[in-house]
């Protein structure tokens, strides 16, 4: 089985729920405590074995590949200062463990992973929506590759939202169950709340073979008008084995405020040099 080399990061959307604040900011930046949401995206490739993270991005997003590059006058600067400069680590990806492509329309999310084809080549890669923050130990990607490991094939992250909020996402129809593993027996992108055949819902984590580039190529537009990825992975169903694995972690949905503002008093109160004030000022904010 081929190992899982390579990761898309499609990060070219417009951020429309977070304005104003995503006016001049890709959303891909904001910071939960003092890490960008990427970088927790692409840590969590890193620790999962993932060698190569290929970044579909557009106009305005160029902070992203500023980020993960040398930023020759703070190394320098905090060098000859003393300074210590952990906080950097993992910052920095070399030529070789990154590309960036551009998607040049906002066709939809299975169009953007069809612009990175070229650099996924022939083998199976991983996709990760940043804006879902998945948080543990192991990770959910690592999770996910040990599983793949096992399986093969087709893999995607899914958890359970309350039964009025499946619209928003991509939901499965789920078969057998074993341990973390759900069969996929179907697949539909922002169904009706009436047609939705479960609360499943896939949370940006996927693991796919190269096929689906084929599928793309003359994928048609699905929900909202766009070019739909999971329209595309449900194609593949019953063609390859396709599974679900359910994270063993919390998941925060950094792609909504209130998503994202938990997320940073979580992490907030999991921080030695914070924790202790942040809870103070939770307590006596509540009272
Ligand atoms: C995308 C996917 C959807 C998935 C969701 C997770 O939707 O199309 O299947 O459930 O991410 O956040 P979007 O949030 O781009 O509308």
């Amino acid at each position: 089985m081929k190992p899982i080399r390579k990761a898309v990061f499609p990060v070219a959307g417009l951020g429309t729920r977070f304005l104003p604040a995503t006016k001049a900011v890709p959303k891909e930046m904001m910071a939960v405590v003092d890490r960008p949401l990427i970088q927790y995206a692409v840590d969590e490739a890193r620790e999962a074995g993932i060698e190569q993270m290929i970044f579909v991005t557009g106009r305005g997003k160029s902070a992203i590949e500023d980020h993960f590059d040398i930023a020759y006058e703070l190394e320098a600067t905090m060098t000859a200062r003393g300074k210590d400069m952990s906080a950097l680590a993992g910052t920095r990806l070399t030529p070789g463990n990154c590309a960036y492509v551009r998607q040049q329309e906002p066709l939809g999310l299975g169009h953007a992973i069809w612009c990175a084809r070229d650099i996924v080549g022939d083998e199976p890669f991983a996709i990760f929506l940043p804006d879902e923050m998945m948080h543990g130990s192991p990770g959910c990607m690592k999770q996910m590759v040990d599983a793949y490991q096992q399986v093969g094939g087709n893999m995607i992250s899914v958890l359970e939202v309350p039964h009025e909020k499946v619209s928003s996402y991509g939901v499965i129809d789920p078969g057998e169950r074993k341990g973390s593993l759900t069969e996929v027996k179907g697949l539909v992108e922002k169904p009706e709340v009436a047609d939705a055949p479960s609360n499943l819902i896939v949370s940006g984590r996927y693991i796919l073979q190269p096929e689906v580039m084929r599928v793309l190529e003359t994928q048609q537009a699905g929900a909202g008008g766009e070019i739909q990825l999971t329209d595309a992975m449900a194609k593949m169903i019953g063609e390859q084995p396709f599974h679900a694995h359910t994270f063993d972690g919390k998941r925060y949905d950094c792609g909504s405020k209130s998503g994202f503002i938990q997320a940073n008093l979580a992490l907030a109160m999991e921080r030695d040099d914070m924790k202790d004030e942040i809870r103070a000022f939770a307590i006596d904010l509540l009272n």
